[in-house]
């Protein structure tokens, strides 16, 4: 099969950073993508309804002319989220769920949440209104080793939480691990995960390959060819419980290529290409669309687009750079082929 025509896909989670940033970065996700949610992981972070509108009316603003993009926004989740914003956020329609950074976890997570009793009456106001918890897995104790801090999360905290809040729509993002796919698939019903690009196509040892590779470093770290496997397996395996999210996070090359690199892999430029990729290797081309442009809108309720997209087996190379504001970022892929191109993408 060298054509596929297909849904028009959502990026279930993606970074889009702001300002001069994020009109860099947008038109690539608007050629592909018919609504995206966006992570509210700012500096400072977006906590109250106001400025996520607010956040949302400069994202439609960056469109590029003719874009019928549509944000999906988020809240970020803190120790002082109080059960009356969360009401206004059930109450508002552009916002589609609470993101649940563990304080230090990643990037931009130092206002994340300490202790999760914390949160306990922001999360008891989220089931009571059907609002979804998006979840940065990973356990934060920095005597975990950094490989198995996502299988961490999941006894520690996950499970219990899932436990505790039985009504509780939870979102586990850009899982990892072998792990994790058996948490998801055992799981009571209304929990359910997305899947990177880049955990579906490399293992850890892309990090490594003749030497220190930046570009590479993303937080959850890339794992072992056996959890690559297992979530490659999740994510073309017909379940209703995976979705697209590409987690696309641009940092500028500097930033990435320094003494403490940033953890992001910026693929929103080639993100539904990269999928059909992997997808292909696996013999499962045709279980892309459920996965890129189903599984997520039924999740989330809300209707699955109507247009189509056309991707061909026709490869083309990643440019070396791309711009980022004043800065310029490196995609994934940089310098390299991708086996799949949308069509109307001359690059
Ligand atoms: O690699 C990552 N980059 N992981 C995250 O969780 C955050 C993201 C970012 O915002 O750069
Ligand atoms: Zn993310």
């Amino acid at each position: 099969m060298d054509k596929l025509v297909i849904t028009r896909p959502d990026d279930w989670h993606l970074h889009l950073r702001d300002d001069a940033l994020l009109a860099s970065v947008l038109p690539y996700t608007c050629a592909r993508f018919s609504r995206a949610v966006v992570m509210p992981n700012l500096d400072p972070p977006i906590t109250t309804v106001a400025q996520a509108a607010e956040y949302r009316q400069r994202i439609l603003a960056a469109r590029p002319a003719g874009s019928s993009f549509t944000p999906l926004m988020t809240l970020y989740l803190t120790d002082d989220t109080s059960a009356g914003e969360i009401r206004k956020a059930a109450a508002a329609e552009f916002v589609v769920g609470v993101k649940y950074y563990p304080a230090g976890a990643t990037t931009l997570s130092a206002a994340g949440v300490t202790a999760i009793e914390k949160v306990y009456p922001a999360l008891d106001a989220m089931q009571a209104a059907d609002v979804p918890l998006l979840v940065h897995g990973e356990a934060t104790d920095p005597t975990v080793d950094v490989f198995d801090r996502e299988r961490a999360f999941i006894d520690q905290a996950l499970a219990p939480l899932a436990q505790k809040f039985p009504q509780l729509r939870i979102v586990f993002e850009h899982i990892t691990t072998a792990d994790a796919v058996e948490f998801v698939l055992a799981a009571r019903r209304g929990i359910a995960a997305t899947i990177t690009p880049q955990h579906i196509l490399l293992n850890r040892n892309a990090l490594f390959a003749q030497g220190l590779q930046p570009h590479h470093y993303c937080l959850p770290v890339l794992k072992r060819e056996r959890h690559r496997r297992r979530v490659l397996e999740a994510a073309t395996g017909g379940s209703e419980r995976f979705f697209l999210g590409t987690d696309s996070a641009p940092h500028a090359t500097a930033d990435k290529q320094s003494a403490c690199g940033c953890a992001g892999i910026f693929s929103a430029h080639a993100a539904i290409e990269l999928y059909a990729e992997a997808f292909a290797e696996a013999g499962r081309l045709d279980r892309l669309e459920p996965f890129a442009s189903h599984h997520g809108a039924d999740f989330y309720r809300l209707p699955r687009n109507q247009e189509n997209i056309t991707l061909t087996k026709n490869p083309w190379t990643v440019s070396r750079t791309l711009k980022f504001g004043q800065h310029d970022l490196t995609p994934f892929r940089a310098g390299a082929e991708v086996a799949w191109r949308l069509e109307g993408n001359d690059d």
